[in-house]
């Protein structure tokens, strides 16, 4: 089992995240999660309080294009309406314009570039650190 789906699980129990799958019949097509605390990146988080971030937003390559990636989005932005926050955010890298596209016209802003640094664990439960620029993109949810 990848050690990081585990880990969402965990997160999820403490009540810091919200994970979200997608199923195609009885196929896991896609997940992704609602980060409450907000972006992992210090300066988003001052910029953007009180922001939970959709983070780890993934559809099975033989899945995608058929708006799987955004029904997790809008399952994602119903959550925070539930619990009355005025806005939402979405972190992506600057080399996938592709997904960025996808989140404009979402109604997704790009507001803030910062260096992203992330981590994920892989099936051995190994830490890997990922540090590339990144975007933050935010969508304001009028209640
Ligand atoms: C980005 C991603 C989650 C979107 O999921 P999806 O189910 O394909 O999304 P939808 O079907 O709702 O929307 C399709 C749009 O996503 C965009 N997209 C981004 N990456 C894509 C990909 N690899 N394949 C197909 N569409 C992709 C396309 O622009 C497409 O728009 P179009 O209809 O104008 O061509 C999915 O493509 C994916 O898992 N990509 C690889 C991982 C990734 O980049 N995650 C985002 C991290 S921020």
């Amino acid at each position: 089992m990848n050690r990081e789906h585990a880990r969402r699980l965990e997160r999820q129990l403490a009540g810091a995240e919200t994970y979200l799958v997608a199923w195609h019949d009885d196929v896991l097509a896609g997940h992704g999660a609602v980060q409450w605390q907000g972006c992992t990146d210090a300066e988003v988080r001052a910029a953007f309080p009180d922001c939970p971030e959709i983070y780890g937003l993934s559809v099975r390559p033989e899945l995608r294009g058929r708006g799987i990636g955004t029904a997790l989005i809008g399952a994602a932005e119903d959550r925070v309406r539930q619990r009355g926050l005025r806005w939402i955010g979405i972190s992506v890298d600057v080399d996938n314009p592709d997904a960025g596209r996808l989140y404009e016209r979402l109604g997704y802003l790009a507001k803030l570039r910062y260096r992203g640094v992330w981590s994920y664990l892989d099936a051995a439960g190994t830490k890997h650190v990922v540090d590339e620029p990144a975007i933050f993109m935010v969508k304001d949810l009028p209640s």
